[in-house]
C-alpha cells in the first residue's frame, strides 16, 4: 500500500486521526468517494503573508476552484463540505471574494445547503471610522446532494432555565398554535415545549475566539468543527480537514469518536498538529458532549 507523503496517526479510545503533510489536491485523490465531511478553514485572501501563501482577493474565487475537483470527488454522494471563512475590507470597502467563491462553486454543481454564522463572543478590540468591531464569520454548508446526511439531534442543547418559568405561566394564546397577527405565516405553539429537556440550536454558533497561542496564526475553536462533525458526519464516518493547520478539527474528531484525516502542505504545522493532539487529545469538559463509543474503524488510509 503506498501512502501519500509523511503521515502520523494519533489514536484515542477507538477513534484515530492521521496527519498528512502534502497538498490536499494530491492527497485527496486517494480518498475518492470515501469522505462524509470536509470541514475546514482555508487561508483567507491576502492574509498571513508571513506564514503561508496568500492569494489576492480578486483571484481568490479562481484559486479556490482549483480545489473543487479534489473536494467533490473525495466526498460520498451524501457528504458535506463546510467552509469557515470571512471576507476582508479592501480600500475601505468589503470585498466580496467569499460570495464569488460560493457562486463559483455552485456553478460547478455544489448545492448551498445553508449559511451558518460563527458569532465570536469576544471580538478583537479596535476602532474603525465606518464600521464596528468584527464579531462573526461565515460557515458555508455545501453539498453534492440536496439531501446530505443531517443529524440535527446530534447538536441538541439543553433547553435553558427560562423555559421553566415561561411554561409555568402559559396563557390562552400558548395552548394552541398562535399564528402571527400580521398574516406572515409564522406561528408558535409554546405548549409543545412542556417536558422537553433539549432544543435544536439555530444556525448561529456562539463561540469565543481562541486566545492561547497554538503554534499557528489562524486557529479556530475546537467546538466549531465539533458542531459540524456531530451534525453532518455519521458515527462511523470519516472527516477530513484539507487545510488542517494546528489540528483543531482532529481534536474535535477525537472527542466525537470519529475517524479523521488532517492535511496541510506546511510540515511545521503538521508537527504542531501532532504535538497538540498528543498533549490535548483529551478535550476539555465543556467541549465534550457524551458520545456513544464507536468501534475502531479500519480504512483511515486509502487502499491503493
Ligand atoms: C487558516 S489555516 C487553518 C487553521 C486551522 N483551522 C486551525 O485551527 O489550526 C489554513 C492552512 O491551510 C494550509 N494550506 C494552504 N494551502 C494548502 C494546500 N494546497 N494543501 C494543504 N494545506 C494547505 C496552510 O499551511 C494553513 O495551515
Amino acid at each position: 500500500m503506498s501512502l501519500p507523503t509523511a503521515k502520523t496517526i494519533i489514536r484515542k479510545a477507538g477513534s484515530a486521526v492521521a496527519i498528512i503533510n502534502g497538498d490536499n489536491r494530491e492527497v485527496l485523490k486517494k480518498y475518492v468517494n470515501q469522505v462524509d465531511l470536509l470541514v475546514t478553514s482555508p487561508p483567507y485572501a491576502d492574509a498571513r503573508k508571513k506564514h503561508y501563501d496568500s492569494v489576492h482577493p480578486d483571484d481568490f474565487a479562481d484559486w479556490f476552484l482549483s480545489f473543487h475537483e479534489a473536494f467533490y470527488n473525495a466526498l460520498k454522494p451524501n457528504g458535506s463540505l463546510v467552509i469557515n471563512i470571512k471576507d476582508k475590507v479592501v480600500d475601505g470597502v468589503r470585498h466580496r471574494f467569499v460570495w464569488r467563491m460560493i457562486e463559483a462553486l455552485c456553478d460547478q454543481g455544489w448545492y448551498s445547503i445553508d449559511d451558518y454564522i460563527w458569532h465570536k463572543t469576544n471580538p478583537m478590540p479596535g476602532y474603525w471610522p465606518t464600521r464596528l468591531r468584527d464579531g462573526w464569520e461565515y460557515c458555508f454548508h455545501l453539498s453534492k446532494s440536496k439531501k446530505p446526511y443531517f443529524n440535527a439531534d446530534g447538536v441538541r442543547k439543553p433547553i435553558g432555565d427560562w423555559v421553566e418559568s415561561r411554561l409555568r405561566k402559559l396563557g390562552e394564546n400558548d395552548l394552541s398554535r398562535h399564528n402571527s397577527v400580521n398574516q406572515s405565516g409564522f406561528g408558535r405553539d409554546i405548549s409543545k415545549w412542556v417536558g422537553k429537556q433539549t432544543v435544536l440550536p439555530s444556525n448561529v454558533i456562539s463561540l469565543a475566539l481562541v486566545g492561547k497561542n497554538q503554534g499557528h496564526p489562524a486557529v479556530f475553536p475546537v467546538d466549531l468543527p465539533l458542531f459540524f462533525i456531530k451534525l453532518l458526519c455519521p458515527e462511523d464516518g470519516l472527516v477530513i480537514d484539507p487545510f488542517g493547520g494546528s489540528g483543531s478539527t482532529g481534536l474535535a474528531a477525537l472527542s466525537a469518536g470519529r475517524r479523521c484525516v488532517l492535511i496541510d502542505n506546511n510540515a511545521e504545522y503538521c508537527q504542531q498538529a501532532v504535538r497538540r493532539l498528543r498533549e490535548e487529545g483529551v478535550a476539555e469538559d465543556h467541549e465534550v458532549q457524551p458520545q456513544k463509543q464507536v468501534k475502531p474503524q479500519p480504512g483511515l488510509f486509502p487502499k491503493s
